[in-house]
């Protein structure tokens, strides 16, 4: 069953680990390093059984190589999961110190990060143990890489809305902010700024709340938000919230958020979205700031470099609309992604010498 299904995705590598003295479980799957070793953030989140736990990672790593070669880094696919083991278990020094321990063996194959439930806390944790991790509060460890992922989720809502013909600016325009966390809230202030009128919906009220007297935002319900009229839907909490029956009802022109895997069934739902005139920016391409930035320092880019990078998403998410034709958006986004992987490097002189 394993095989099989790392078979058809293309998986390299898939360790589990388990460590008797912390209780931890996590698997680190290793998708693809065609074109470097495999950054990916690690996951800790509270599964419902092992079999949802490996299927999150195989297809989180998958999404990663093509994040990687979109933002055109020297970089592979990878990703961890680890097993929390209750709702309110919280994550330990030596936990972390014993997770570093497996990604260490990987000898630089993975370079692990953060990603839901871990923290720079956690990577500081991990840095005494292993070198091949990223994120945490040292130097070159980058830190919180939210401000980049929003930075590019900002410029990539700017290419949409000159791709739908709304001009390139969100003055005036409404825009829908799904999830105020660390890049939700970034967006929403970045759309403030310029003058955009903005929806918010979170489970947490202290949040929305914050929003309405800061931006002026209009608090939506949690379940009306994704179906609420707007020129932009911007989500930024979990994934799989475009499908299931609710594109016929969505009321806006673009979706373009930082939550990965945004659409439940990226070919089905991508169609869906095409042929209702919707315009989506692919979540690998318009959410890879963070990489760019934690993966820019590991390989030794410049903030300079790494702020140009961050600013070319504007571009990427351009040209993948621009040339679709009959494509999908997705399915031009996986294209423009195998061009690298294809070539076996990536495409800049830039990237070429990292
Ligand atoms: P976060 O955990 O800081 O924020 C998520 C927010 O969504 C929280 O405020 C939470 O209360 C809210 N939320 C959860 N369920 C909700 C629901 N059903 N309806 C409305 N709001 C809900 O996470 P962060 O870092 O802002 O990331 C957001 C998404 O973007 C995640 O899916 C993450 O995997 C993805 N992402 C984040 C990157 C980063 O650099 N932080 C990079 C690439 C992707």
């Amino acid at each position: 069953m394993v095989f099989q299904d790392i078979t058809a995705m293309g998986h390299e590598n898939v360790l589990f680990c388990q460590d008797k003295a912390t209780d931890l479980k996590a698997i680190i799957a290793v998708h693809n390093t065609t074109l470097g070793p495999a950054l990916g953030g690690m996951r800790r989140w509270r599964y419902a059984n092992e079999e949802e736990m490996l299927f999150d990672v195989l297809r989180l790593s998958e999404g990663m190589t093509y994040k990687a070669a979109a933002a055109d880094l020297p970089m592979g696919g990878a990703k961890t999961v680890i097993w929390k083991p209750s709702h309110d278990a919280p994550p330990t020094e030596a936990e972390a110190k014993a997770m570093a321990k497996f990604v260490d063996r990987l000898g630089g194959l993975y370079i692990a990060a953060e990603d839901v439930g871990v923290t720079t806390e956690y990577i500081d944790w991990m840095v005494s143990v292993t070198d091949h991790v990223m994120g945490g509060t040292g130097d070159r460890q980058g830190g919180d890489p939210s401000p980049y992922t929003a930075a590019g989720v900002v410029n990539g809502m700017r290419a949409c809305i000159r791709h739908a013909g709304m001009g390139d600016t969100f003055n005036n325009l409404t825009i829908a902010v799904q999830g105020l966390g660390a890049v939700g809230w970034k967006v929403c202030k970045a759309v403030h700024d310029e003058g955009g009128k903005l929806l918010v919906a979170d489970i947490r009220s202290e949040i929305t709340q914050r929003a309405s007297a800061e931006f002026g935002a209009t608090v939506i319900s949690v379940e009306d938000i994704v179906t609420a009229q707007s020129d932009l839907f911007c989500p930024c909490a979990l994934g799989a919230v475009i499908g299931n029956g609710n594109i016929e009802k969505l009321q806006t022109k673009v979706v373009a958020g930082c939550a990965n895997n945004v659409l439940v069934d990226p070919i089905e739902d991508g169609a869906l979205l095409k042929n209702k005139g919707v315009v989506y920016a692919p979540d690998f391409v318009i959410n890879g700031g963070g990489l760019i930035r934690l993966a820019g320092l590991y390989c030794g880019f410049s903030p300079d470099e790494i702020d140009k990078r961050v600013a070319n998403i504007e571009h990427a998410v351009f040209e993948i609309l621009d040339t679709a034709g009959a494509r999908t958006p997705h399915d031009a986004a996986i294209r423009y992604a195998q061009r690298r992987l294809d070539a076996g490097h990536p495409l800049t002189a830039a990237n070429s010498q990292a």
